[in-house]
């Protein structure tokens, strides 16, 4: 039999990362040596198959002369099974191709199998690639205000953020993750104002982030009545903004505190930050260069003593870029601020992960960047999302990011506890209801195309029935209970010496064996639309290919060891592949639940 070695090496793919990369060269071989086209040419035709066919070609996009039937006959009357390939059929415009079976089922294993235990480190290699090595990209998300409530458009940006973050590191990225803070502007004027007559230093020691919104809506309700309170918190913005050291000691500490409490949460969320920036921390000295620059390039108007750009030529109304009184504004901090980046990490690609209510203040400023001619600006990318409506917990509206995780988790502990039996099992029932119950809230949130907006349900979010969070816990932990049941079949022979043809002749074994080897690709879509739901869909599609097989791929009870250990040796390779998938998703797989 012919090895892998004899098929050429196509650019822009990689089969010892993707087993599929060879399968389809081997197609795109036999197409242009029937017809003429280049083995690239045909190659870029290969697309997946539906309903059953593994791989299609549609005809008509060669646009080669000659009618569709004779082109098909051609490739067809040429064809012999081998290794690659075991069928072509001819359906109206389309080639439709099926694999060799027992040749992908063992390629997708094997490497399946080899890219999981390659590392020490324990991360699953199986599905990345190295498209990204020696680029850069800066992905900036969750970037909550300190001080007001963590809504429902930060959790979104916390999630999808973290996802990208994931899947830049997987495609080879040097990723730098950044939450920017809203740490600056007027109302921490009015907080030091108001933390003098409301704040205690006991409370902002328990729970920082609390107590700063209690005084926030104390102050702004005194501020509201009288007009002396709101004079006093603009010098204290003033003193801020000079840097009188005595008017930021109390802000520093608040900053400080709040980062730490929200380290907490972030890290039972599974997500990480390299870099706490903050709307503070965009120097003075870059807001100034920048408005010298725009100033210079005649792109400044004056209105009533305001600094504007004006973007009407792009349908981007005019972007005011410093106020009447000469103090800061977020436009301008976000001008400055991509401009201090670019300096600090000269990345290729700059990611914004904010709401889509911002999509006009994102467009303002990468413009007004553009039109200052930085070559990088054509990189910054915005990533945006739709709105979510009804976030509550049972005792009212959410303001805090706690409470969500805190109401993820007790929801799901009584949703387990309705199944008594199961539930004396569990060993950690609170660590486990809290696992899963973030693992609802994440899955409802990627489960669909960003742009849309959705309703949050607590009870269909978390429900082991549909294509919810728990249903793929649960999914993964019956995977990774095979091992543990029978022991006898362990430890499984290295896959160069396991037999695994029987797996190719159940049709419900070589589904899950495809769709494993489907997953590179599905990485690759997903940097490319920056959609999580691609990733989404793969792990429902193979549990529910997994739940489909468990009646007939059965393990316990197959007398053929050789049989038995082939089907272990399939759901062990699945159980890596969707626990792989899963923590894409920032999501932490369990074992036991
Ligand atoms: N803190 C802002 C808010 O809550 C979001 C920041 C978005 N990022 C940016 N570079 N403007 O609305």
């Amino acid at each position: 039999m012919a090895s892998a070695s004899t098929l050429p090496v196509l650019p822009d793919t990689d089969p010892s990362s993707c087993v599929f990369d060879a399968f389809r060269t081997a197609i795109a071989k036999r197409v242009s040596e029937a017809l003429p086209l280049t083995i690239e040419q045909a190659y870029s035709g290969v697309d997946y198959g539906k309903k059953g066919v593994d791989f299609t070609i549609a005809l008509p996009r060669f646009k080669l002369p000659g009618k569709i039937d004779e082109l098909a006959g051609k490739v067809i009357s040429k064809f012999e099974p081998d290794e690659w390939v075991s069928s072509i059929t001819h359906d109206k415009a389309f080639l439709h191709f099926q694999l060799n079976s027992e040749n992908m089922v063992r390629q997708v294993l094997q490497q399946v199998h080899a890219r999981t235990h390659l590392t020490e480190s324990g991360r699953p290699e199986y599905g990345t690639n190295t498209a990204g090595k020696g680029k850069k990209v800066v992905i900036e998300y969750s970037s909550p205000n300190i001080a007001k409530s963590f809504h429902v458009g930060h959790l979104r940006s916390t999630i999808i953020g973290a996802f990208l973050a994931n899947l830049y590191e997987s495609c080879g990225w040097d990723v730098v993750r950044m939450n920017y803070l809203g740490d600056w502007g007027t109302q921490f004027g009015l907080i030091a104002t108001g933390f003098e007559k409301y704040g205690s230093k006991e409370e902002l020691e328990k729970d920082a982030i609390k107590h700063l919104l209690e005084v926030y809506v104390k102050v702004n309700k005194d501020a509201e009545s009288d007009p002396n309170v709101k004079a006093e918190a603009a010098k204290w913005f003033k003193r801020m903004e000079d840097g009188d050291e005595s008017a930021l000691v109390n802000w520093r500490n608040w900053r400080e505190l709040s980062v730490k409490k929200y380290e907490e949460q972030y890290d039972r969320l599974n997500v990480h930050f390299d870099i706490y920036n903050g709307e503070s921390m965009v120097g003075k000295e870059w807001q100034d260069k920048a408005l010298e620059r725009l100033n210079e390039m005649g792109l400044i108007t004056d209105a009533e003593g305001a600094k504007i750009v004006d973007l009407a030529k792009w349908k981007l109304g005019s972007a005011v870029v410093r106020k009447k009184d000469g103090t800061s504004i977020y436009l301008t901090r976000d001008i400055g601020g991509a401009i201090e980046r670019y300096e600090k990490y000269k990345f290729d690609k700059m990611i914004y992960v904010v709401s889509s209510q911002q999509d006009l203040h994102l467009a303002q400023f990468f413009k007004v960047l553009e039109l200052m001619e930085f070559p990088w600006a054509k990189n910054l990318q915005h990533v945006n999302y739709g709105l979510v409506q009804g976030m509550s917990t049972r005792k009212g509206t959410v303001v805090f990011l706690d409470q969500i995780i805190k109401e993820a988790a007790s929801v799901m502990y009584e949703q387990m506890m309705k199944n008594e039996e199961k539930f004396a099992a569990v060993e950690d029932p609170e660590m486990v209801a809290q696992e899963i119950g973030i693992t609802g809230v994440k899955i409802q949130d990627m489960a669909a195309k960003r742009i849309n907006n959705y309703t949050f349900n607590w009870d269909r979010m978390l429900s082991f029935e549909g294509d919810t969070g728990p249903y793929l816990q649960y999914a993964h932990v019956r995977l990774a209970s095979i091992g543990r049941k029978n022991p006898n079949l362990l430890p499984l022979p290295p896959p160069s010496q396991m037999n695994t043809d029987s797996l190719a002749a159940m049709p419900h074994a070589r589904e899950i064996a495809f769709l494993l080897g489907t997953y590179p690709d599905v990485i690759k879509t997903a940097l490319k639309t920056h959609e999580a739901s691609g990733i989404v869909t793969f792990a429902f599609r193979l549990s529910h290919a997994i739940s489909s097989a468990w009646e007939t791929v059965i393990v316990k009870g197959e007398e053929d060891l050789e049989k038995a250990r082939a089907r272990m040796f399939l759901y062990e390779c699945a159980r890596d592949v969707l626990g792989a998938a899963m923590r894409l998703l920032s999501i932490r797989p369990l074992e036991r639940m």
